[in-house]
Order: structure tokens, then sequence, then C-alpha cells
């Protein structure tokens, strides 16, 4: 692997139908931002009043949405599909979007990474129409933190979501939890036992810059290492068996299993090298990285009639143009100019 400052030197990229990069990296894994809009703010993501949404025509329709999968899928080998927002279940049609992406060949397996607000609702159709997973947001137990964190009286009804996600039959449900300092740190091995006995799957992630406001410190993060020393207060991890692959998170063994721990240490122990990720916003931008400044607008060609053929190859370089890595840790990091809510986690 090419340090951080290789890149493609010049190099031609080869001539492969899949999304590859410069650093030997290929890209399998597309998460699709539905909305930007979210009916949280929680405080590591949104202000307050929330942000200027997308307007409505700029947003993808489903049928152009569904065009751009079937080309990611047919002819860029993809092979997941997430779909993530702001809160992808504020999106109309969505069912009929999971749908159409169950019937793609070869079918992907399919995500979702929401708040939970609505799944009791949605979660058993969405099941039906062909999820097979979901990831919830969940940072504490308490309703009052969950105020503090959320700015909204809403942990009963993310607790009823993974309830219906569960009895629905999504699996596994996880959780991914964010622990801020002084508001909900202590809580990492009650929020794993309670985990435990509900049969989902709890990942702690650590608080990365993409809030809208800039409000990110890094004095002001819990580490990997201090989540992994209060997990050890009172479980014994050891480290889980199964190969990592291009999981983001750093799996453990709970008490000798076959409970399990993720920790995604996206600051401190990034996992860049193994990322095969390709990202398409709600109003059709592609992006290689979380990260990257720039972006590349498949919305104007596909709406001024580009092919499929055209589409696929704009998606290769774009790929191809992958950084090795988010440069977080390295003087001059600049946030990337679209926040985490309209870029899809
Ligand atoms: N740092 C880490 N995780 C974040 N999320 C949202 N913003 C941040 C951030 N700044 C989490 C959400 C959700 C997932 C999409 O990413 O809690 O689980
Ligand atoms: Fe909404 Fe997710 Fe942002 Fe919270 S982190 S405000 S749930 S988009």
């Amino acid at each position: 692997m090419r340090g951080p400052a290789g890149g493609s030197g010049g190099a031609d990229r080869p001539d492969t139908p899949h999304l590859v990069d410069s650093f030997g990296r290929v890209a399998t894994d597309l998460r699709v931002s539905l909305t930007d809009r979210c009916n949280l703010r929680c405080t590591y993501c949104m202000p307050a009043e929330g942000l200027d949404w997308l307007p409505g025509p700029e947003v993808l329709t489903n049928a152009e949405l569904m065009r751009l999968m079937d080309i990611a899928v047919t002819r860029l080998g993809v092979t997941e599909i997430r779909f993530t927002g702001g809160e992808p279940l504020l999106r109309k049609g969505i069912d009929d979007l999971v749908a159409g992406t169950a019937a793609l060949r070869p079918r992907p397996r399919i995500s979702m990474t929401t708040n939970g607000i609505g799944l009791t609702r949605r979660a058993a159709a969405l099941r039906a129409a062909g999820l097979d997973r979901i990831n919830v947001s969940l940072d504490t137990l308490d309703p009052e933190r969950f105020v503090r964190i959320t700015r909204r009286d809403r942990l009963d009804d993310v607790l009823a979501g993974l309830r219906a996600a569960h009895t629905a039959g999504l699996r596994p449900v996880k959780i991914n939890a964010v622990l801020l300092p002084g508001v909900n740190e202590d809580e990492a091995v009650p929020l794993l036992r309670w985990c435990l006995e509900h049969d989902y799957h709890l990942r702690f992630i650590e608080q990365m810059p993409l809030d809208a406001q800039h409000g990110w410190q890094r004095d002001r993060m819990v580490t990997a290492t201090e989540i992994l020393e209060r997990l050890s207060g009172g479980f014994e991890l050891t480290p889980s068996r199964t190969p990592r692959g291009a999981d983001p998170a750093e799996r453990w063994l709970v008490d000798g299993g076959p409970g399990e721990v993720g920790v995604i240490a996206s600051v401190t122990r990034s996992f860049c090298q193994a990322c095969d990720r390709t990202r398409l916003t709600a109003d059709g931008a592609l992006r290689n990285c979380l990260f990257s400044q720039s972006e590349t607008d498949l919305r104007a060609p596909l709406r001024a009639g580009a092919s499929d053929a055209e589409l696929a190859d704009l998606w290769r370089a774009t790929m191809w143009a992958k950084l090795a890595g988010h440069r977080i840790n390295e003087a001059g990091f600049a946030q990337p100019l679209r926040p985490m809510s309209a870029i899809g986690g």
C-alpha cells in the first residue's frame, strides 16, 4: 500500500468494470442518502434549528435513484446497498425503493441506517420488501440524556422501533452509539449489558468532525481506548476471531462470547486502507469518501440524457481519484463542505 501522499502518480486506470482506486481498493458497498432531513437534532450532527434542506427538485426521484443503483449493481460490481439520511424513513416511497433494489440482479444485500423513529409502523413492510438488516442510532437509555443529545423527547419511539425491527426479523439489529464526554460516557457498560439482553449488536463510534456547526474538538471526544477501558470495567473482552475484512468496527467477544461488541475508531485507529465504500447523496452527488473535499455531480448528466455507460464511467473515474485516507490527524485538515446529515453515514 502506498502512503497517504501516494495517489495514482499518473498511473492509468485499469480496464476493469469495477470501482477500483489507485491504492488497489475495490468499492462494493454503496451508501445512498435518501434525504438530508431529520426529525432529531443530535448535537454532534446538527444545530438546534436544523439546516437549509435540499430543495425538492434537486433531490433525485425514486426512478432516478433506481437507475443509478441499477448501474452500480449490474455494471460496477456493487454488492451491498445501505440507505442512509439524514433520516431515511422520512423519504416517501421507501418500501418501493427497497423492493426495487431487491429485484436487481445479482441481488445486493440491503441495509439501512436510521434513528429508529417510525420503525414500529414500517419494520414489517420494509422486511417484506427485502430489507435484510438495520442499524439504529441510540446513544443513551436515559430519557433526559436522550433529550440533551437529540434535542427531542423520542427515546420511547426509538426503543419501540428497535423491538419492531427485531420482531420483523431484521438481522442483525445493530445499534450505533456515540459517547460524549460529560453526557453519556458512563453508559458504555450499561448500554452493552442492555444490548446483549435484547440481542442487539452494539457498536461504539468515535465522534468525527462531521457536524454542521464545526464544533468537533479532538480533546472533547471519547477515544476507542477510553471506550475499551470503560467496557473492561464490566466485561472481559477478547478479540473476535471472525475476520474483519472491510468492517470498520474492531470486534470483541464479550465474556467469552457469543455476544460481541464493536468499536469504530474512525479517528484514532482509522481503517481507510480497507475501505470498500462509494457514496451517493440525495441530490445525486457521488463521493469517494465521507471526508472528500470534492464530489462528482451525476444528476446533471443523468437529467441531460447521459447513457448508462457514460454514468458508469463517471463513477469509475470518481473512485479512481480516491485519496489514501481522511487526514483528520494531519495539520490543515478541513471538514468536508457537506455535514454528515447531507452525506449519509
Ligand atoms: N461522529 C460520529 N458518528 C456520527 N453519527 C452522526 N454524526 C456523527 C459524528 N459526527 C452517527 C449517527 C448514526 C451514524 C450515521 O453516524 O449516530 O448512527
Ligand atoms: Fe438525525 Fe442522524 Fe443527525 Fe441525529 S445523527 S440529527 S438522527 S441525521
